[in-house]
């Protein structure tokens, strides 16, 4: 409910300064020239409907509030970033393996994004088929060789100087690696803490370069509360309302090596902004307070089978729950529409515990 209040009250003062001091600008005008999403499926937009991999979303009800119409989105409706594009003016990001995903199409960004992917290579291959972070970045540099040849080289420079880059991973490091002990074997070789340096180790290169590419505003997600997902509870066999705290306890020197990584970056990249969005803090408020954003169920999935609907994800055709904006979780492991949306408006508009040193609002301003 705060967010909201803020949120309206700064559109508002946004809107009189533009009326007031500036009738040049147009309403509705994008606040970036472009947002490219590298991520997994909590932000995939349809990269996975084509690629060999049983991690799809690509069949009703996924997709039931987007006019029936699934589209590779791990949602009834919206993703975090479809709505964070929303907030800064731009249409959502397509996906980078739709072959109509061409040409001038690209030059208001593109959505990399692929169910299953992590930071490391391995993560999530028992789905099959997936753009992990280090393809993810192969793919992001195919499109800027491109755009390169669209602009003049000032016009490029400035173009990547100004555009955002957000990216949500590490989820599938734990879900679909380190917290699957009978495939993977990270967990026999690194303790929690180890193997929580390894990932951000590897983060870290990839995020320098996005930096030596051109690219300034960097957004990067934290994990949130994995223990409180239908899936975990489920089969962490959690009593009624509670999380696994073992499996949030063990996310913590991620995230916060994330926070520290972001000072750090800030440091030694000048000219540019590197964000943490905690989502482990705002998840964890929503969860701990659903009442105050609507919300009457936190621990069930609105669509899925088994304990808390948390055992089996969404399955084809299946019915899904009819009040789907009371929900935080779509299926076992996938946020609703409604939460997606109050999540994007806290990096948005929130303040340094929801995004840190700066929200996506100020990084537009950052030069
Ligand atoms: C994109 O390409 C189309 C067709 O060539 C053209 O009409 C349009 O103006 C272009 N848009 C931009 C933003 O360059
Ligand atoms: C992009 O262009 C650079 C410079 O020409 C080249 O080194 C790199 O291999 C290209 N990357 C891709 C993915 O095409
Ligand atoms: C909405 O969800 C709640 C919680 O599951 C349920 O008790 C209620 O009956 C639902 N209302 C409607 C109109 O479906």
């Amino acid at each position: 409910m705060r967010i909201y209040i803020k949120g309206y009250v700064l559109i508002l003062a946004v809107m009189v300064s533009v009326i007031l001091h500036q009738p040049e600008v147009v309403t509705g005008q994008a606040r970036v020239p472009a947002m490219f999403v590298l991520g997994d499926s909590l932000v995939d937009a349809g990269n996975n409907n084509f690629l060999q991999s049983i991690a799809r979303a690509n069949y009703l009800p996924y997709g039931i509030d987007l006019n029936s119409r699934p589209t590779g989105r791990f949602s009834n409706g919206l993703t975090f970033v479809d709505l964070l594009a929303q907030l800064l003016g731009l249409p959502p990001p397509p996906a980078f393996a739709d072959p109509t995903t061409t040409g001038n199409k690209t030059l208001q960004g593109v959505n990399y994004a692929s169910a299953a992917a992590g930071i490391l290579d391995e993560s999530g291959q028992h789905y099959g088929a997936r753009f992990s972070l280090t393809q993810q970045m192969v793919n992001l540099e195919t499109t800027l060789n491109r755009s390169r040849t669209l602009m003049n080289p000032k016009a490029y420079k400035d173009y990547l100087a100004r555009s955002l880059v957000v990216l949500v991973f590490g989820s599938n490091d734990y879900i679909n690696n380190y917290l699957m002990p009978n495939i993977y074997a990270s967990s026999y070789r690194y303790g929690p803490p180890d193997f929580a340096n390894m990932l951000i180790n590897q983060y870290t290169c990839e995020l320098m370069t996005l930096y030596s590419l051109g690219l300034r505003k960097i957004f990067i997600a934290g994990v949130g509360p994995l223990g409180c997902i239908p899936n975990l509870r489920a089969i962490g066999l959690a009593p009624p309302g509670r999380c696994i705290d073992g499996v949030n306890k063990i996310l913590g020197t991620f995230n916060q090596g994330l926070r520290s990584l972001v000072d750090q970056l800030n440091k030694r990249s000048p000219g540019a902004i590197y964000v943490y969005g905690n989502t482990y803090n705002a998840i964890g408020d929503i969860l701990n307070n659903p009442a105050a954003y609507g919300f009457s169920v936190v621990d069930k999935a609105c669509c899925g089978l088994g304990r808390n609907q948390g055992l089996i994800t969404c399955m084809p055709l299946q019915t899904p729950c009819v009040n789907r904006t009371q929900y935080f979780f779509w299926d076992a492991f996938h946020p609703t529409q409604t939460a997606n949306s109050i999540l994007a408006r806290r990096a948005f508009y929130g303040s340094p515990s929801d995004a840190y040193p700066l929200n996506v609002q100020q990084m537009t301003f950052f030069r």
